[in-house]
């Protein structure tokens, strides 16, 4: 594991600036979370499949669709409940998930857009329910968080991967990114 998922939450958390008053009101609305979070995924996944490239990575393995409902379903209820209070167990599966999408092939490029999908239809939820803007707040953050865990996944894997290949050390491989950024 090239991060600690806990001290990498401890971070977003301050970067984020989510608040006791943010988890308070996520787990206020968790019954509404839970309620809503199936027309979450239908939206979803509705949007994943209108774009050729992410509608076959879906339908590479059969049944994935049928699966991945469900673990969505599961992912947007945690976002309300914090799970073990935004704790070790949620950065964990944070960081799981985040592998997992880097193992299937999935980078920033499919996740930011799809999270921004996420943002915009709970926006829009919110206002049809007359949900607080402060709910709608605290949700904009811990989104931002997840989103930062499968980043964060995609950049420590692929590192990781060149470094173990390489043996170069940490401050080589800085060093040649800095250099490459610049001759682009
Ligand atoms: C807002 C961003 C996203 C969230 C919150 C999300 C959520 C999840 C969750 C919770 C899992 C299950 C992890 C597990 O099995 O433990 C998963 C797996 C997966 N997701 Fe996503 N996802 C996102 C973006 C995407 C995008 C853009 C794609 C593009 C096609 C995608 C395709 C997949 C695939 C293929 C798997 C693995 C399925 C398998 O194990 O067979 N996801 N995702």
């Amino acid at each position: 594991m090239a991060i600690d998922p806990n001290a990498f939450m401890a971070t977003m958390v301050r970067r984020v600036q989510l608040t006791d008053a943010d988890k308070a009101a996520l787990t206020e609305a968790a019954a509404w979370g839970k309620e809503i979070a199936p027309a979450m995924a239908e939206i979803f996944y509705d949007y994943l499949g209108r774009d050729e490239e992410m509608n076959t990575i879906l339908n590479a393995v059969e049944g994935r669709v049928h699966r991945l409902r469900q673990t969505f379903v599961d992912w947007f209820a945690e976002m309300f409940t914090g799970m073990d209070n935004w704790g070790k167990s949620y950065a964990e599966r944070r960081w799981k998930i985040g592998l997992i999408h880097v193992r299937v092939g999935i980078g920033p490029q499919h996740v930011v857009p799809a999270m921004a999908v996420v943002v915009n239809a709970v926006r829009q939820k919110l206002r049809q329910d007359s949900k607080s803007e402060a709910l709608g707040d605290a949700l904009g953050k811990i989104c931002m968080i997840d989103l930062a865990f499968i980043e964060q996944a995609y950049f420590e894997v692929s590192s990781q991967a060149v470094l173990q290949e390489t043996g170069w050390t940490q401050a080589l491989f800085q060093r040649l990114i800095a250099t490459g950024a610049a001759s682009m």
